[in-house]
């Protein structure tokens, strides 16, 4: 299975390997440009397996230095190379044997952040999903599980530090000023969880009592000077680790545990074993250079990477196909951590927001795909929020239909079962199913089918018969490869919330399955009927987002507002507030685009400012109903022929209508919404700055907007307030006196502070409006920007690009040549950053004709590039497909 070639991978393709290895033996001498590595393999062949069949090892650019079978020079006969495979004849029948592979390597000219690289001065890995083939020849698959030892040899004054996987077995002085450590890990992993980090860098340490009072000893790495910025990740590790063995019953199982923070990386985070690798924006942190965002951040990534301990590395994937094995599960166990540790139903809105602004926008363009696909070109290409964010969903669902008790029986089991193998997808659900003596098939096809169902819901009230008739259907659509669809099992929460605001209380209910408050819709089309309804009820459908559905329900604004006000599920009185917010930005939309004038529902905004002052209500709850469905949340309920400078247009206006007859609502916010004492990063007082700061946006549509914005910002004594400040002046008032020198200011203050520089180029990249581009381009030349940095790009492309519908859509299509320029530029570079960079035109054919034209020339453009890589060319070639 090679896949470096372009080549298509098959799901149906999949077959064990011919040799089983037993043990892997790495000893590392580590030089900048002339890395050798000696790696001593122990293979058998599998039983059965034809005495002919070659052993081939995977590589990817390798150089090889020597070759040894045994311990004897290998004759060149006996083996065939290239840089990307070798391939081993005439080997033993049954008896083990040893293959010993020395390779050179040049971490210092590794630009693509995949294999051995060097990050300011550290050597550093990235393994998943294909790099350890950038390192060694070797069966570079994720079935391949052997123990591993690592030895790591290293000039001692420029490297002190000396970390793999495992348990620390010794070390020492070598010769000529090198000193060596050597690492054994003793639990079977694959090649892409291998980690290596040697460097000169400060350490913070902790220890964790586990369940069964083991010592562990926790370690954070960072650069020094950064060590006091570790101490809010240290705390969300210890919570992680006690969060997993009282919820799922998962202990630790090293007698150390490490997290390394390096500041080049292509993702948030790798769970390598025992030595977790950090992008490191996702470990760093004090009040002074990081937002209350940044500390959810790290909350939940640091967890997210400790869980793989057991989702990911303790049971791994049997394929990349099986990736939302690990990554679905993880995600779904890192969002349950998080609502544990905070506020469930806020948690729940972010998450939903989030999942609709990618993953559904993902699900209905041309790079919609399964949850578990069957075939790809580039792996890399597949770490998406469909496998993650809706692969998080579909577990959930899991634990919606089968319930608290027996979702834990079927992840009991699961553990039980295939600890210590590399699983499916088919033994994950199988254990649900055998824990509870279930039949999961027609769920399953959550797994297997692309696109966000659309659920079409209507109800009728029989005043006289006291009934009340529910008839849904579902439709999901067709996507890439898949014209035709079966129907699937949807678990819908509900309520009736009747005159007096109360919840029905378990009503009898006939047409389906039905288990507690949740509908089971397992038909195209099932009609529900409530009996014993005293009067009229309002239904509220799919409460907590229990299904990654779209519903289409047309309720009248006094029920939205009866839902608004009522439900006990405070998602559910979001979602409300969102529909009735919804209609009013879609007119606005259109009448922006037919210049007419904009009107905005009275009752919408009543009901919306009810909400906002409501004190029995959380603070974080109340800002997250005043951030109205953001810009792309409207293009995506459009679907077709987009505007965005008419959404832009028209959401303003809104916003306007808002600030105004909300004026005294929000100065009162503002004034009163301070946190006492010392910051604190916790929920409750994130919650607070984030409802002040959503007064202070808002209050920036009436008269002196200008200057409280410039208070605020002069005031801040944290980064959330004051980022907050600069970007309300940044984007209502671009071309102020004030805006410009607030901007100097911060510049100047943080101008050795990376993370904080990344949020002054990310919020000049999201200025609304066609200018930004020119002010882009004039960034990109700026001293501070850092081209080959993938944070730096990514909060000023990655920013402009995903986050800026008006200058990044400008009508005269500049922006998606500036995006195809900067990714033929990366390409040759970093492939993984490029990709990632050009998916932000994904929903191209959605938009109006002209501005479609222009995104298809600029695809164009890219694709004639002389040499893409295998990761940009999978993408413009699905994004081109049929057009
Ligand atoms: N497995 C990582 C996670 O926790 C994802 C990841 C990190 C990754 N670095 C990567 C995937 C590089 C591909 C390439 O989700
Ligand atoms: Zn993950």
């Amino acid at each position: 299975m090679r896949t470096d070639t372009g080549q298509i991978v098959h799901l149906a393709d999949y077959r064990p390997t011919d040799f089983v290895l037993e043990r892997v033996d790495l000893t590392f001498e580590l030089d900048p440009q002339a890395t050798r590595l000696e790696s001593r393999l122990i293979f058998h062949r599998r039983e059965g397996v034809d005495a002919s069949a070659p052993l081939v090892l995977d590589g990817d650019e390798l150089v090889l230095t020597e070759l040894r079978l045994d311990q004897n020079e290998m004759p060149a006969s006996q083996y065939d190379l290239s840089p990307d495979q070798l391939v081993i004849r005439d080997l033993p029948g049954s008896e083990p044997f040893e293959v010993t592979v020395i390779t050179t390597i040049n971490p210092e000219a590794n630009t693509q952040l995949m294999g051995l690289y060097r990050t300011n001065g550290v050597y550093c890995t990235q393994c998943e999903a294909e790099g350890f083939r950038r390192i060694t020849y070797f069966p570079d698959r994720p079935d391949v599980l052997a123990p591993y030892t690592v030895t790591i040899i290293a000039d001692k004054a420029a490297n002190p530090v000396l970390l793999s996987n495992g348990n620390f077995l010794g070390g020492g002085n070598y010769d000529e000023g090198r000193h060596f450590a050597a690492w054994f890990d003793p639990f079977p992993k694959p090649s892409y969880l291998f980690a290596l980090v040697a460097g000169d860098l400060g350490v913070v340490e902790d220890t964790f009592i586990t369940m069964s009072e083991r010592e562990v000893a926790l370690k954070i790495y960072v650069e020094h000077g950064k060590e006091d910025r570790a101490a809010y990740a240290m705390d969300a590790l210890k919570r992680s680790m006690k969060w997993d063995e009282e919820v799922f019953g998962r202990e630790y199982d090293l007698n150390i545990f490490m997290i390394v923070a390096v500041s080049d990386f292509n993702m948030g985070a790798m769970e390598n074993k025992g030595l977790n690798v950090f992008n490191d924006k996702y470990v760093l942190a004090d009040p002074e250079t990081a937002t209350d965002q940044d500390y959810a951040n790290i909350e939940a990534i640091i967890a997210h990477e400790y869980f793989h301990n057991w989702t990911g590395n303790r049971i791994t994937c049997r394929d990349w196909f099986q990736l939302c094995l690990k990554e679905g599960l993880t995600v779904y166990r890192d969002h349950e951590f998080s609502a544990d540790q905070r506020s469930r139903a806020v948690k729940r809105i972010a998450e939903v927001r989030h999942l609709k602004a990618e993953q559904f926008q993902e699900d209905g363009g041309p790079l919609a795909h399964p949850v578990r696909p069957t075939a790809y070109r580039e792996i890399n290409n597949f770490y998406t929020t469909t496998v993650y964010e809706k692969g998080s969903e579909v577990t959930r669902m899991i634990a919606t239909i089968l319930g608290k008790d027996g979702f834990k029986k079927g992840m009991d089991l699961y553990f039980e079962r295939h600890d210590g193998e590399a699983a499916t997808v088919e033994d994950f659900v199988k254990s649900f199913e055998d824990a509870n003596s279930v039949d999961l098939k027609q769920f399953s096809l959550w797994y297997h089918q692309a696109g966000t169902p659309l659920v079409t819901a209507s109800g009728i009230y029989d005043a006289v018969a006291k009934t009340f008739t529910l008839s849904l259907e579902q439709m999901i659509p067709a996507t890439p490869g898949q014209s035709t669809k079966q129907p699937m099992h949807i678990p819908l929460s509900y309520a009736l919330i009747q005159d007096n605001g109360a919840l029905l209380d378990a009503p009898k209910v006939s047409g389906g399955q039905v288990t507690g408050d949740v509908l089971h819709l397992t038909e195209k089309a099932q009609v529900f009927v409530f009996e014993n309804v005293p009067t009229r009820p309002v239904l509220s459908l799919n409460r907590s987002f229990s299904a990654p559905i779209n519903l289409d329900f047309k309720q009248s604004t006094e029920d939205l507002v009866r839902i608004a006000r009522h439900d006990t599920d405070l998602f559910a009185r979001w979602q409300a507030l969102t529909d009735l917010a919804l209609p009013n930005l879609l007119q606005a939309a259109k009448d922006a685009r037919e210049g007419k004038a904009i009107s905005c529902d009275p009752v919408f905004i009543s009901t919306l400012l009810e909400a906002a002052a409501d004190e029995a209500l959380e603070p974080a709850f109340r800002a997250q109903a005043l951030a109205l469905p953001s810009e792309a949340d409207i293009a995506r309920e459009l679907g077709s022929n987009i505007d965005p400078d008419a959404i832009h247009k028209g959401r303003q206006a809104i916003l306007k209508a808002i600030a105004e007859s909300g004026q005294s609502v929000f100065e009162r916010l503002f004034n009163t919404m301070k946190p006492e004492g010392a910051f604190s990063p916790d929920a409750a007082s994130a919650g607070k700055r984030a409802l002040r700061n959503s007064a202070l946006g808002y209050l920036a549509y009436v008269t002196g907007g200008t200057e409280r914005a410039a208070k605020a910002f002069a005031d801040a004594d944290n980064m959330t307030d004051m980022v907050q400040a600069l970007t309300v002046l940044a984007h209502r008032f671009p071309e102020d006196a004030a805006t410009a020198e607030a901007l100097a200011t911060f510049v100047k203050r943080f101008e050795n502070n990376p993370l904080v520089l990344d949020k002054w180029f990310a919020l000049q990249a999201t200025i609304p409006g066609g200018d930004t581009l020119n002010r882009v381009n004039a960034l990109m030349e700026h001293p501070l920007y850092v081209a080959t940095n993938p944070n730096r790009v990514r909060s000023l492309v990655g920013s402009l690009a995903f986050a800026n519908p008006t200058a990044f859509n400008r009508a005269d299509g500049e922006g998606y040549r500036l995006l195809g320029a900067q990714v033929t530029q990366i390409d040759p570079r970093n492939p993984q950053l490029a990709a990632r960079l050009l998916t932000a035109m994904r929903s191209w054919r959605a938009l109006d004709a002209s501005r479609a034209d222009h995104a298809r020339a600029a695809l164009l453009e890219i694709d004639r590039a002389p040499k893409l890589s295998t990761d940009v060319r999978d993408l413009i070639e699905r994004m081109l497909k049929d057009s």
